[in-house]
């Protein structure tokens, strides 16, 4: 594909992201028994207000795979980001059907995590391949730890968003691996901090909105 080529598939891809109309190309996890009881009001907010911290994560997630995808000049790295970019289309998917299912709505303020994420995974990829590359590991492990959380908050009766949310954290412990296997170097420790900072800011926004 010619670079104008690649801008049109990160355009379309930015587009689907944000109009909710991305498919996933695996089933959705399910829990392994049928509910023993229904969701009360209160757990269903508070599922609610968790699945849509995910699935904005999972819109930066996009945004970040395909301005990384973009920045690069590998064009083997660039099949890496793309691969995992998959994996997180199919999180998108998932997050926002459970949304659905709960009641829920997406995030009011996706375009704007959108655009900020595809700048910073713009500016991660430019900077070169290896840091790009760490970025990767570094936002996954957090993610990881984030989900992993969630996992505690939920309802325990939401075994729904509990299997959803397992797979989702496997998965980016994945990517983290593959992300390393491909060379990656670590972050410096005040950007870290700095990205810390950063998913602190937008996870405590889409709790509301
Ligand atoms: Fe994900
Ligand atoms: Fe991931």
């Amino acid at each position: 594909m010619s670079p104008l080529d690649r801008c049109l598939v990160a355009a379309d891809n930015a587009r689907r992201t944000l109009a909710g109309a991305s498919i996933a190309s695996r089933p959705c996890p399910q829990p392994g028994a049928p509910p023993a009881q229904a969701l009360d009001d209160a757990q269903r907010r508070l599922s609610g207000a968790l699945m849509r911290v995910n699935h904005v994560g999972e819109v930066c997630a996009q945004a970040l795979y395909h301005a990384q995808a973009l920045a690069t000049r590998d064009p083997a790295l660039r099949k890496h980001f793309e691969r995992a970019a998959r994996d997180e289309t199919d999180h998108l998917a998932w997050t926002q059907q459970r949304l659905r299912e709960l009641g829920s709505h997406t995030s009011l303020l996706n375009p704007l995590w959108y655009a900020g994420a595809f700048g910073i995974g713009w500016l991660a990829g430019r900077s070169s391949d290896a840091l790009s590359l760490g970025f990767v590991v570094e936002t996954e492990r957090q993610v990881e730890r984030h989900l992993q959380g969630h996992l505690e908050r939920l309802p325990a009766a939401d075994q729904a968003s509990q299997a959803i949310v397992q797979k989702m954290k496997e998965d980016e412990a994945l990517h983290a691996e593959q992300a390393e296997q491909a060379g990656a170097l670590p972050l410096p420790q005040p950007l870290r901090w700095a990205m810390r900072a950063a998913a602190k800011v937008m996870t405590g926004t889409a709790h509301y909105l």
